[in-house]
């Protein structure tokens, strides 16, 4: 869904880490407008910002852009959300405290839209107690404080401070204007594909690339929810601001991470593409073939089925299921919902799901089936949440 992002840019060395995020922005389909410091100029020309936005870039309130003369009003009237990156201790210090004193500071305090802040300074400076105290209180205000990241820094110190990556930003951004429909509930997902080893180095794995578990856990984030997440063999980054992260390799690992945690979840979904079996005579050494007179033989054993041992469970969580076919997707599926006794099943094709980035999947409760169209592994994602969140009342 295509919204207009309101870019406000201060003075620090993370700016140039903001022309990435309008990029990515823009490539996600946003209108983005930018508003810059004077300070901001310093480190980023306002032609970069101008070239990747698309628009001009506004400068201070004297900026004779705005015919009225109001571009304070008039910018944040336009905008869905104002997010300013980086934000330097001197701008958010004038937030905390109503400033306004630039375009930006005006900008902020006038706005009719949701404000998301992402820090950038050095670490003495983040951790210092009145900065501190703008944070609170700006979170108290209702500001979205995205960040900041730990590490390596410009100043050459090492610690909390650094504006988090563009590409996280512009993972979090959405959130700031998706309903809270699942707001308290804990969430637990597996994502991807296992991995059963045959030896040191080869194993048993499948085609799924982790996108749909990885865009489920994004879409419950953004829905409010605490996401913990366990995931096997991904072909896509794992999604920023998650509670819990964990990678399982094998479904045996899977299962033993997924029941050391379920307990106080609220709801679980099983993407992972799980495999059903797993290697009895694991080879200790690389398997060499002068050491076989014939070819090895590989013996399986199957694995426990950790969607099926959670709904088993005396007080199971809201369990969601998925279903890969490669044929009669319909009727497998159901048949699967009700053996796996899951009250929401996602089935999907697996030539149309598996390593792709789009999806077609149909919805199956107890008493509905939901056709979806085609979609983005992203927006079929949010059209499970919105089920899952009408499930669950
Ligand atoms: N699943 C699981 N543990 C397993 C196998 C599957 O948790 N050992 C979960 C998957 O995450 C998915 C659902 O069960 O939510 C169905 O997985 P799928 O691979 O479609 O079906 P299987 O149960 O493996 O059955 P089959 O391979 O016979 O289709």
């Amino acid at each position: 869904m295509s919204k207009h992002i309101l870019l406000g840019v201060s003075g620090g060395i993370a700016a140039y880490k903001s022309c990435e995020l309008v990029r990515l922005l823009v490539k996600a389909g946003h209108d983005v407008s930018v508003v810059m410091t004077a300070a901001a100029t310093e480190f980023v020309s306002p032609t970069t910002f101008q070239a990747l936005s698309g628009h001009p870039v506004l400068l201070d309130t004297h900026d004779g852009v705005q015919g009225n003369g109001m571009a304070h009003i008039n910018l944040t009237r336009a905008a869905d959300v104002m997010l300013i990156a980086p934000a330097t201790a001197n701008t958010l210090a004038k937030l905390a405290y109503g400033f306004a004193d630039n375009l930006l500071t005006n900008l902020a305090a006038a706005r009719a839209c949701p404000l998301a802040v992402a820090p950038a300074m050095n670490v003495q400076m983040w951790a210092n107690p009145a900065n501190q105290r703008n944070i609170t209180q700006l979170q108290q205000d209702g500001v979205a404080v995205l960040g900041p990241g730990y590490g390596a820094q410009a100043c050459g110190e090492v610690g909390a401070g650094r504006m988090l990556e563009a590409a996280d930003l512009a993972d979090l951004v959405p959130d700031l204007w998706t309903p809270k429909r699942l707001a308290g509930k804990r969430v637990l997902i597996t994502a991807g594909a296992t991995f059963e080893a045959i030896d040191p180095v080869r194993g048993i794995t499948n085609i799924s690339s982790g996108r749909m578990g990885l865009a489920l856990a994004r879409a419950c984030r953004a829905a409010g929810a605490r996401v913990n997440l366990i995931y096997g063999q991904v072909q896509a980054s794992i999604p920023p601001h998650l509670a819990h992260v964990e990678q399982a390799e094998s479904a045996e690992a899977m299962y033993a991470a997924v029941h050391r945690l379920v307990a106080d979840q609220d709801v679980f979904i099983a993407v992972a593409a799980v495999a059903d079996y797993k290697v009895h005579n694991v080879s200790e050494h690389k398997i060499k073939k002068e050491d076989s007179a014939s070819v090895p033989v590989i013996e399986l054993v199957e694995n426990p089925d950790i969607l099926a041992s959670v709904t088993a469970l005396p007080k199971p969580p809201f369990c969601v299921g998925f279903a890969a076919e490669s044929h009669d997707v319909l009727a497998y599926a159901r048949v699967k919902r009700v053996k796996k006794k899951v009250p929401l099943l996602v089935a999907n094709s697996v030539a149309q799901a598996m390593g792709k980035p789009t999806n077609q999947v149909v919805l199956i409760t107890a008493d509905a089936e939901i056709v979806l169209p085609e979609l983005s592994k992203d927006e079929t994602a949010m059209a499970i949440v919105a089920q899952l969140a009408d499930m669950l009342g």
